[in-house]
């Protein structure tokens, strides 16, 4: 991926010369505007990924800034850095479209962190997602298969309608893709488009990312916020893992679906909200509904548009495309030469059960990648990679500490494995978690998971997933 484009609108001279050097050491292409007609006029013009700009500056204040610039972009996020004193102005500026602000004096590492997520956010808007291609720059959804060509023709359909849409499937087979492809081809393709995972927020705090809040509303609460239904304003917004959200949420939900009025937290207002959904999750709701975990009237109001996602093992004539497809992206992004795979190899990942779907399949291709070293990928590759990547969730059960499984991955991604450490830390570390909790409530899941500050649910699926709760065998998969 080139280096992201980023615009920094600040008179201060010295201020913009020590985050221009913070900002290019991290990566990003910085360009400088001095005041904020400039920086307006820069941004309208030319193509930036980002823009980083001062709340008080000559030429145009930053709310101003921030208006006309997301009026005619909406899609380019702004960070807006702020001074004591001019909170107000900055939170008024959140509901204009501003992604985010930072309270002066800030730290760096806080800076790139909000940068980081701006990037991200508008790159799930602006990177074009190809339907049943296999372009390996940018985003495909792969399979010519008949159960996806189904999922292309309703994505069709659907898109152009201002309905709401539910994504089902299992993991990793799409949702998020399948999200990003419909509202491309939506009528709001211009406007912004909100992603928030309900699963990855405490319970607590989703209402408020979702709603916003009052000043006061509730402790630590000092200063008023603008939730993402005001900032999706016209655009759309992307509710994943929705059957995580609690139920108090999901009559707020529901009721902002029938209405389209949204109360902040601790507010009175009826704000209107003018926002599409499109809704993913991979949790059975019907069951959820049985066991009084998510509304029955919210699921009828997000069933009319279901899109459901096929498990690979349903689609598995699509496993040479999406392999061939993984094997040329990651060579080009890891610099190897392309490999093929080998027929055998081939055959064999037919053969697999594929829990974890199609990111399982892409997880395994590029782990292979790297023993292959340009000759066509082997089956005893593969099966290798699959076999490690089985192992940790036993060594983390067990006897080895989390730091000497992260120290151990850390050298191997340094020795240029392309294994994702973040995301085995943190399982590695949740397991522990949760096997502590659980063995301190002496089994008692509600006491486990009010301590974790987190749903019932989660509480059960974790330990199922963890292998930490009696279960009835899963039915064979093979
Ligand atoms: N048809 C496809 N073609 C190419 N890549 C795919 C396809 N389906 C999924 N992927 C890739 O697999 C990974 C998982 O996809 P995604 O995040 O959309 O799954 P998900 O259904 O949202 O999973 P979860 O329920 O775990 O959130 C991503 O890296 C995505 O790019
Ligand atoms: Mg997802």
């Amino acid at each position: 991926m080139s280096e992201p484009k980023l615009l920094l609108i600040e008179d201060d001279r010295r201020s913009a010369q020590s985050l221009e050097r913070v900002l290019k050491a991290k990566g990003y292409a910085v360009s400088l505007a001095g005041r904020g007609d400039e920086g307006l006029e820069r941004a309208k013009n030319e193509t930036f990924d980002v823009v980083v700009t001062d709340l008080r500056m000559p030429g145009m204040g930053g709310l101003e800034l921030v208006r006309l610039l997301h009026a005619a972009k909406p899609r380019l996020p702004i960070v807006l850095m702020t001074a004591f004193g001019t909170t107000e102005t900055a939170i008024e500026a959140t509901k204009h479209g501003a992604f985010e602000y930072l309270l002066k004096p800030f730290e760096m590492p806080e800076l790139i962190e909000v940068v980081g997520r701006a990037v991200a956010s508008a790159r799930l808007m602006t990177e074009p997602v190809e339907m049943g291609g296999d372009k390996i720059d940018g985003q495909a959804i792969v399979g010519r298969s008949r159960p996806m060509q189904m999922v292309y023709k309703e994505i069709g359909r659907v898109a152009g309608t201002a309905a709401t849409v539910l994504i089902r499937g299992e993991t990793g087979t799409g949702k998020e893709l399948v999200a990003r492809a419909i509202y491309q081809h939506s009528e709001r393709a211009a406007k912004p488009f909100i992603a928030v995972n309900c699963a990855a927020i405490p319970e607590t705090l989703l209402e408020s990312e979702l709603f916003g809040h009052e000043r006061g509303a509730f402790t630590g609460a000092d200063q008023r916020r603008i939730g993402r239904f005001e900032q999706a304003h016209q655009g759309t917004l992307f509710l994943d893992e929705i059957g995580d959200m609690s139920a108090f949420t999901q009559a707020k939900l529901l009721r902002v679906l029938q209405d389209k009025v949204i109360q902040r937290v601790g507010g009175k207002e009826n704000i209107p909200v003018d926002v599409r959904i499109i809704a993913a999750t991979h949790r059975d709701l019907e069951k959820a509904i049985a066991e009084k975990q998510f509304r029955e009237d919210l699921y009828y109001r997000l069933n009319s548009v279901v899109l459901r996602l096929p498990p690979l093992r349903e689609r598995v004539e699509d496993i040479p495309d999406l392999a061939g497809y993984f094997s040329r992206k990651f060579s080009k992004e890891l610099n190897l030469a392309a490999s093929a795979l080998q027929p055998e190899a081939l055959a064999w990942l037919g053969e697999q059960p594929w829990p974890g779907n199609v990111r399982e399949l892409e997880n395994i291709i590029r782990q292979a990648l790297l023993l292959s070293r340009g000759y066509p990928i082997a089956r005893q590759q593969l099966e290798a990679v699959a076999a490690k990547s089985a192992e940790p969730a036993s060594v983390a059960g067990g006897g080895a500490s989390i730091e000497a499984l992260i120290d151990q991955w850390l050298k191997e991604a340094k020795e240029g494995a392309s294994i994702d450490v973040h995301a085995k830390a943190f399982e590695a570390m949740e397991r522990v978690l949760f096997r502590h909790a659980i063995e301190l409530a002496q089994g008692n899941q509600a006491k486990a998971s009010r301590w974790l500050n987190v749903s019932r649910q989660t509480m059960r699926e974790k330990l199922r997933a963890f292998g930490l709760k009696e279960e009835a065998p899963e039915e064979g998969r093979d």
